[in-house]
């Protein structure tokens, strides 16, 4: 608790370009609950690195994607936005959690083997150990509430696993988070592939909707998507192409899957394309707008990151110091 409001803590990486799937699946939501907690959103550039970077790239990603959480509607005098390797307590409290999770238990991680599979020139301890470092990134917080899509689940449950097995042994340390999903967008699906999630790292540019892309470009990806031969605009698991833009358009109108068939009964494919590519390229338009103007106001937003980082510095050093007592490491003399 901070002021008496419930905690909440997520975060995005820099790498590569955002999709319609981090916007539905994360930052949308994001936006909702951040009046109802005390919300710490980061910029995990530490969590980037496990893959190669080029340096001057990663940092304009990095600056643009704190940037991106504001034009998105964070107001970053309420929400504390910032980066997560200005804070060096993300560091030191994972190398303190790595020593109470289990090979084991990073082994069984999905999105380690899917990533090693994809890099397989690179699979560095970084990598293997990342789930950690988010643990530490919550935990540092001690967030309630922890607002991902349905990839993060698994990772989310083990930050649950770690926070338990060290308040056995040591007492309340940690607050134990509860992931938050939203009702619709939680996993968003490739256009071409809906059997796939939507992904920055895709090769088929068809596939993903860009945060950035032109309102061309997302109505024509959109008459592009990948649907079936069923001529039924329905909900269900076998036509995952239509459930998948249901649920995008869902997403974007706040409707119900159910209201949502119910507007396109008796209409073709190709209109129904339209509609929900006419949706997206409503709910993302006003933000790549708001990113543009305030890309320009570099004063700001250089004041938004020193202002931000000095308060995350300053909970996170609260929880670390606690952290580090408990497991017997030296007090500080001052
Ligand atoms: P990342 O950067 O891959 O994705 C950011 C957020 O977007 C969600 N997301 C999706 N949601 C729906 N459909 C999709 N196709 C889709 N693709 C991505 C993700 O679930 C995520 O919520 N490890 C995290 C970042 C992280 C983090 C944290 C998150 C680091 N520390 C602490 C929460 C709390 C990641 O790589 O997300």
């Amino acid at each position: 608790m901070i002021d008496g409001k419930k905690v909440l803590f997520s975060g995005m990486q820099a790498t590569g370009n955002l999709t319609l799937g981090n916007y539905l699946g994360a930052l949308k939501n994001w936006v909702t609950l951040s009046d109802e907690y005390e919300c710490f959103y980061s910029v995990v550039d530490l969590h980037s690195i496990t893959v190669r970077q080029d340096p001057a790239e990663l940092r304009k990603r990095a600056r643009n994607l704190l940037t991106l959480y504001i034009a998105a509607g964070l107001d970053p005098k309420k929400n504390c936005i910032y980066y997560q390797s200005h804070v060096s307590g993300h560091a030191e409290l994972s190398w303190i959690l790595n020593c109470y999770t289990y090979m084991g238990e990073l082994n069984r991680m999905t999105q380690f083997k899917d990533k090693s599979a994809k890099h397989a020139d690179n699979i560095n301890a970084g990598l293997f150990t990342y789930p950690v470092l988010m643990a530490a990134d919550i935990l540092l917080f001690q967030a309630d509430v922890v607002p991902v899509g349905k990839d993060q689940l698994q990772h989310l449950e083990l930050t649950r696993d770690i926070a338990q097995r060290f308040n056995s042994i040591y007492g309340d340390v940690f607050t134990v988070p509860e992931p938050y999903i939203g009702k619709a967008g939680a996993k968003i699906m490739s256009l071409q592939d809906p059997l796939k999630k939507m992904s920055k790292s895709d090769e088929n540019p068809n596939a993903s909707i860009l945060l950035m892309d032109d309102p061309d470009t997302i109505i024509r990806k959109f008459k592009r998507a990948v649907t079936d031969s069923e001529a039924c605009i329905c909900y269900r698991d076998e036509q995952p192409g239509i459930k998948n833009l249901l649920d995008i358009y869902c997403a974007c109108n706040n409707k119900t899957p159910e209201e949502a068939v119910r507007e396109f009964e008796g209409k073709g494919y190709g209109d129904f394309k339209l509609a929900v590519g006419e949706s997206v390229v409503s709910v993302l338009k006003p933000v790549q707008d708001e990113f543009a103007r305030l890309s320009k106001d570099k004063a700001f937003i250089d004041s938004v990151i020193k202002e931000n980082a000095d308060k995350a510095g300053y909970y996170a050093t609260k929880t670390l110091r606690k952290v580090q007592k408990k497991v017997g490491f030296p007090e500080r003399i001052r």
